[in-house]
């Protein structure tokens, strides 16, 4: 069952989701080659609980971390280490908080010192991925429409999309109803209407979509050794679009 929050919910929820989006501007600037990312693992965490709240991964189905740290052909879910990053790497940091009992959950991909060309053609592709699935959320869309929409313009570009890990509701909740596809068709899937707040978090491959999980059971990595990127937002369907709830208004951001 997907639930409809109230206007209440939802401003509840934006303090959450402005809070992992705030931290996730505070870290970019350390994620520079040489350090590791259990040092900003431990920022993050510092951050997330000043401000009276709780970083959602930690401890979540035994996570023992507070953030996910994806590196190159890391896909999602990468446990963060005493592993360095080094020049030219890409990594993905995705925070989620949990603050007035919500649930907020945003990441980025970022470039580790100069950026590679090939890398940054990747990571720039699932940025706006991301944008142009945002620009078809309003009530009386479907979900088909999101997936179609990341698909269409990822395979376009000759990148594949990653289909065992997708967008999800959120809210009381990490993950709620729906599962948020990253590919189908226009037209499919449930209608969209004004209170479902959901992510939307496209993971797409250089190469194959093909996955494999690492032995600590969380690190998913592309079986062809290929790089990964991955954006999220989470959105609340409004009058005749969304709110990002996972966007600071006035920032530089994505
Ligand atoms: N933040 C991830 C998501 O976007 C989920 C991470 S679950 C964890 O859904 F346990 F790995 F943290
Ligand atoms: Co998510
Ligand atoms: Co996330």
């Amino acid at each position: 069952m997907i639930q409809i929050k109230t206007d209440e919910d939802i401003e509840m929820m934006r303090e959450s989701a402005e809070l992992a989006a705030e931290v996730l501007l505070m870290i970019e600037p350390y994620a520079k080659p040489g350090v590791t990312t259990n040092r900003l693992n431990d920022l993050c965490h510092d951050l997330i609980v000043s401000r009276g709240a709780v970083p959602s991964p930690l401890g979540y189905k035994g996570f023992p971390k507070s953030i996910c740290s994806s590196i190159n052909n890391e896909i999602c879910h990468g446990i963060p280490s005493d592993r360095k990053l080094r020049n030219g790497d890409i990594v993905n940091l995705d925070i989620t908080t949990y603050l007035n009992g919500f649930h907020g959950d945003t990441s980025k991909t970022i470039h580790v010192g100069s950026p590679r060309p090939k890398s940054s053609r990747l990571v720039e592709t699932c940025r706006e991925a991301l944008q142009k699935a945002i620009e078809v959320v309003r009530p009386g869309a479907h979900f088909g429409d999101i997936g179609a929409t990341i698909q269409t313009f990822t395979e376009g570009r000759g990148y594949s999309v990653v289909r065992e890990f997708c967008g999800h509701g959120i809210g009381r909740s990490f993950h709620e109803d729906p599962q948020v596809l990253h590919f189908g068709r226009f037209g499919e899937g449930a209608e969209l209407k004004k209170g479902m707040v959901f992510t939307i978090e496209p993971m797409i491959n250089e190469g194959k979509c093909d996955l494999e999980i690492l032995s600590d059971k969380w690190t998913a990595v592309t079986k062809d050794g290929s790089r990964s990127a991955q954006f999220e937002h989470t959105v609340a369907v409004w009058d005749d679009g969304c709110k990002v709830l996972t966007r600071l208004d006035g920032k530089t951001t994505f």
